[in-house]
């Protein structure tokens, strides 16, 4: 007997899927905030270029706007005849009085700080705002070149003092003859005002050391008013910055990060700023120092810090989503799986007491078998006995003897008969098949069936119109058969109905093969569902002179030829028996 075969314990499928899921999505969420992360530090790193870009720009364009405001001035200056002739006459008061309202205007309202007239040698002749100082000559870069070129030359220009101005010098030519040049001149503090004040940045000019003496500086910070810082960085001083007070980071080690290129972000007082530098360059293409764009990005990086942290937020939240989702999902599935595994589990129980169930009926039906067998055998063998001994006291009595010793042979020849039946039915395991043509084995069996009935029921044949054959057995068909026609006669009263014998076309739904039903049905008592379940159990019978061995043969033969027997019965309207055989054995 075989027991149930143990069966692994249901893995448990949430913790084996939900484990990596979660490492997974921890993972794409990781790779998704530092992706997120460098886009966002990209766009932020470009917006800060590009208004480093903006500065050098706008820096250029008002350098050019106010070149061109400086040219205009100077071009009406050169078409005023009572200018002319003072300059020609060299009268310093005529042209303190034909220029002076002018300088005074064009110093308030458009911060022109330098006006010149110089002779054709290079000799100032009149300074509007410097009248004492005169006659000296004059060896800055954008004269030089305005007298080599002959035409307006313009530049930055650092003077002695510290100052940075942007000049203009136009030789002043009266019908070919060089009258001499005029210079204007304004500082570049005011322009730093106006780019801080439109793009919102800080800067910070920075001048090399190398073109400044700190005694000539310190001069210039008495005499002009200037604020400047000497000794903030060691090779360079502050000229000037729209910031009151420098980021403490700010060191020369910065600068040099900044002079080559790079950018740079500090944190000064809870603010974060952003650096950036661009060189400037004077009119004798000489590197003077640097403009230094300060930018406060405190604004921009909370910005950044929040969209970092929604997107951090929403990632989490999406992927405490799809896990919340795989998690029921899967808590679905394990519970499926686990019933599924409880069935399986039951499944192989059920399978194992049917087998241990079938051995009990086996062991039942072999009991019974034998029973039978004895009970068959011990009749008539109980009447030998009793006749013999009967015999023995009358052995006086010849013709009663003989009468006795008839009833012995009698009651010999019903157990030799029963017997022989046996031995036919062992014999039946041994079969010869061949192709056997279907309508003449059953014309024949019924022929045969018709001597061996003393009443007469009335038997129909319903056979396919093509000829039929099947390789079979034809003895051990027509036994069934013959088996099946008996007991339909049998369960048939006399006037309840013909038996009717059927062949068609049939298969075997559950091996899905072709074959051939081979049918007997009547119309006789039937059975109960009762009866119906112990009928294939050897020698049990409802009759009183039955033997119990039909159906267990017919059973056994359709077995044989790798077939099978249904039956069908309703009590009090009949029973159809069907052998159905498959089309080769
Ligand atoms: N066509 C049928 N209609 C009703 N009962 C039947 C039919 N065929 C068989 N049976 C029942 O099945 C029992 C067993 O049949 P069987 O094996 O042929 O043995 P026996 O004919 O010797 O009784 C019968 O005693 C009868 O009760
Ligand atoms: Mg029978």
């Amino acid at each position: 007997m075989s027991s149930v075969s143990p069966i692994q314990q249901p893995r448990r499928v949430k913790v084996r899927f939900i484990g990596p899921l979660a490492i997974t999505l921890a993972f794409i969420m990781f790779v998704f905030a530092v992706a997120i992360y460098g886009i966002e530090t990209r766009i932020r790193d470009r917006d800060l270029a590009e208004r480093s870009a903006a500065v050098v720009r706008l820096f250029a364009q008002k350098l050019d706007k106010d070149n061109n405001k400086m040219m205009a001035t100077l071009r009406a200056m050169m078409i005023n005849q009572a200018m002319e002739d003072a300059f020609r006459l060299r009268d310093r008061a005529a042209l303190a009085r034909q220029g002076g309202e002018l300088f005074r205007s064009l110093n308030a309202e458009h911060k022109i700080t330098h006006l010149y007239f110089i002779r054709p040698e290079l000799v100032s002749l009149y300074r509007f705002h410097s009248p004492t100082v005169f006659n000296d000559a004059i060896q800055r870069v954008t004269l030089q070149q305005a007298r080599e070129s002959q035409k307006p030359a313009h530049g930055l220009e650092l003077g002695p003092m510290g100052t940075l101005t942007l000049r203009l010098v136009a030789p002043w030519r009266k019908d070919g003859e060089l009258l001499g040049y005029l210079e204007i001149g304004e500082e570049i503090e005011h322009l730093l005002d106006e780019i801080r004040l439109s793009l919102g940045i800080d800067l910070l000019v920075l001048v090399d050391k190398h073109f400044l003496t700190l005694d000539q500086w310190q001069r210039g910070l008495d005499l002009m008013q200037r604020t400047g810082d000497w000794g903030r960085f060691g090779s360079h001083a502050v000229l000037a910055q729209t910031t009151g007070e420098l980021p403490a980071k700010l060191d020369e080690r910065l600068l040099q990060q900044l002079r080559d290129g790079g950018t740079a972000e500090i944190s000064d007082l809870g603010r974060s700023i952003h650096l950036a530098s661009v060189p400037i360059i004077d009119a004798g293409k000489r590197h003077l120092g640097d403009l230094v764009v300060m930018r406060d990005t405190t604004a921009l990086e909370s910005m950044f810090q929040w969209s970092m942290i929604s997107v951090i937020l929403i990632s989490l939240l999406a992927a405490s989503g799809v896990l919340g989702v795989f998690y029921l999902a899967l808590d679905r599935v394990e519970r499926d799986y686990r019933r599924q595994h409880d069935l399986e589990h039951q499944l192989l129980r059920l399978d194992s007491e049917h087998r241990r169930i079938l051995q009990i009926e086996k062991l039942s039906a072999l009991g019974t078998m034998v029973g039978g067998i004895a009970h068959q055998l011990n009749n008539p063998l109980v009447g030998v006995v009793n006749l013999a001994q009967l015999a023995e006291r009358e052995a006086d009595d010849p013709a009663r003897t003989r009468e006795l010793l008839r009833e012995i042979r009698s009651a010999g020849e019903d157990c030799h008969a029963f017997v022989k039946r046996m031995l036919g039915f062992s014999k039946i395991s041994c079969f010869e098949s061949r192709p056997t043509p279907m309508a003449e084995l059953i014309e024949d069996t019924v022929l045969l069936f018709r001597q061996a009935e003393s009443r007469h029921v009335p038997v129909e044949v319903k056979l396919p119109e093509e000829p039929v054959v099947l390789t079979v057995d034809p003895v051990l068909i027509r036994h069934a058969l013959f088996n099946l026609l008996v007991n339909a006669a049998q369960a048939t009263a006399d006037g309840e109905g013909g038996i009717v014998i059927s062949l068609e076309r049939g298969e075997d739904k559950e091996r899905n093969l072709p074959g051939w039903t081979l049918a007997v049905t009547d119309h006789g008592r039937g059975m109960s569902p009762e009866a119906m379940e112990k009928i294939f159990v050897p020698f049990y019978t409802t009759r009183s002179d039955g033997t119990g061995l039909g159906l267990p043969v017919v059973q056994h033969v359709a077995l044989l030829h790798d077939g099978q027997v249904t039956v069908v019965s309703e009590p009090r309207h009949g029973t159809r028996f069907a052998i159905w055989l498959p089309d080769s054995v």
